[in-house]
């Protein structure tokens, strides 16, 4: 007798995966995250005027505590859209492209984004995918929806799945999103779509219909009575409810949008899934975040958003697509201790002086950056050449800086940010910040994530003007 096939495999998913669901919801709640923060991008919002307005939240851990979490947290039957975008069982790992300062050069350093590889092939990625679709379920509201975004290889199955949980009747669309990009073949049909299954939770779901341009034939007017017609470079065409394939261009290498994510899905698709499913005031998650696309175009059409992704990649790209966004303010969780304690930013000076007007003045100056190199997931070929940029100067591998100019020892409130941009790669190691708050401050505490996603943080004492180091992380 050969391997069972997954047709034989499928009922002991469920029933495991069913079990599972339910130790899940019934244990009682034990307290996850590692760390929070309250990230807010300086121009987002007037300080004087926030007070705890911040709901988006981003968790860096595995979605399957960060779902746990939110269900034991108020959010059941709260979400009225998810959008998931999960692996597609490619077999292959995913990388990103880091470019660091190397002395007055560049280096191109390929750090692992994400594994697509299933030891135990289809059925384990099931096995994946149906507790976590469970559970998700539980968090739509009576009037959501969810979008689970995969191409040929796992659709098919992930629809058994889904009918399983979600039920037939509550199936409302299989879209097929079109493409031009991506390899040829001779030997079978060029693969140009990915399928995304679209299902409710009841009947009575969030379903605002969008327009879209239906070329007439021959391009010419058909003035018919009672039919707007209108007209543009390419010819007539009428409005007619979107349909359910949807041609729209993968990010190009040139495209503005592009951040460097292997897998970034274009916002373009995103805002027809936002504007359908989901109304102002809604709140849109995705536990398979990336690069964070469904948060910014959440964020754009004025939705609340919660994401997820255990990635370090994913981490270092959302919060700098974030604060380049100007978003609103929002939380970061960190569940796991994965990328903890393997780093360190070593301060040169930090102090809080007065201008010639008498306005506080905070100079932090760095002075290094140590890192395991050993933790880093990469190559050996490539850690060579982190040690060679680490002795030219150890600050270009920092990423992401940030501040709290006044910590009450509580969530820190980060709202001084810096990060690498593409066209300088290193941080200025010289950081001043004038701000009124300064007069009061009594501790300061600073972030450091680094271009791999280590991260490292500090509080920092003000005791009759000295600055003295209290509390490491
Ligand atoms: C296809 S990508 C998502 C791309 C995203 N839609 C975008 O526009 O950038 C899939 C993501 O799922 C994340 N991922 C895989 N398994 C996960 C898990 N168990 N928990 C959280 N994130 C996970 C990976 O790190 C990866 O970033």
């Amino acid at each position: 007798m050969g391997e069972s096939s997954i047709i034989e495999k499928l009922p002991q998913i469920i029933k495991d995966g069913k079990k599972e669901a339910k130790e899940i919801l019934e244990r009682p709640f034990k307290e996850t995250a590692v760390e929070k923060e309250e990230i807010i991008p300086k121009s987002s919002i007037e300080l004087s005027t926030y007070k705890n307005k911040c709901i988006n939240q981003f968790y860096q851990g595995d979605n399957l505590i960060v779902i746990e979490k939110l269900l034991k947290k108020g959010y059941k039957g709260k979400i009225d859209l998810i959008y998931i975008d999960p692996p597609f069982l490619t077999k292959a790992n995913y990388k990103g492209k880091i470019v660091v300062k190397n002395g007055e050069g560049e280096e191109t350093i390929e750090h692992f984004a994400y594994k697509d590889i299933w030891e135990d092939g289809l059925a384990s990625y099931l096995e994946m995918i149906y507790i976590r679709l469970c559970l998700m379920r539980e968090l739509l509201s009576e009037k959501g929806t969810i979008y689970v975004h995969l191409d040929y290889r796992t659709v098919h199955y992930v629809k058994v799945l889904m009918d399983e949980i979600f039920h037939e009747e509550n199936f409302i669309n299989e879209v097929i999103w079109a493409y031009k990009s991506g390899g040829v073949s001779k030997r079978y049909y060029s693969r140009k779509h990915d399928t995304i299954l679209v299902y409710s939770k009841t009947r009575d779901y969030i379903f605002n219909s969008q327009l879209e341009k239906s070329y007439n034939r021959g391009l010419k007017p058909y003035r018919f009575k009672g039919v707007e017609e209108f007209e543009d470079q390419l010819g007539w065409y009428t409005l007619v409810n979107l349909k359910d394939v949807w041609q729209i261009d993968m990010i190009g290498r040139t495209s503005k949008e592009r951040v460097g994510y292997d897998t970034q899905k274009p916002e373009k698709l995103l805002e027809r899934i936002i504007l359908t499913s989901s109304n102002e005031d809604s709140i849109v998650a995705d536990f398979f975040a990336g690069s964070g696309t469904t948060g910014i175009v959440a964020e754009k059409f004025n939705r609340k958003w919660i994401m997820s992704d255990k990635g370090a990649l994913s981490l270092i790209t959302v919060n700098k697509r974030l604060t380049e966004n100007n978003s609103k303010p929002y939380y970061l969780y960190k569940i796991d201790d994965k990328f903890k304690g393997e780093s360190k930013l070593l301060i040169k000076s930090m102090e809080i002086s007065k201008d010639k007007r008498g306005k506080e003045e905070l100079h932090i100056e760095l002075d290094k950056y140590c890192l395991h190199i050993d933790k880093i997931d990469i190559k050996d070929k490539y850690k060579e050449k982190i040690k060679g940029i680490l002795l030219k100067d150890s600050t270009a591998l920092i990423d992401f800086i940030g501040i709290d100019i006044n910590y009450d020892g509580k969530v820190p409130l980060i709202t001084y940010q810096y990060y690498r941009k593409d066209d300088n790669l290193t941080i200025n190691s010289r950081i001043n910040i004038k701000d009124d708050r300064l007069r009061d401050t009594k501790r300061i505490f600073i972030k450091c994530i680094d271009v791999f996603g280590f991260q490292c943080s500090a509080v920092y004492e003000i005791n009759n003007e000295r600055v003295v180091i209290c509390q490491e992380n």
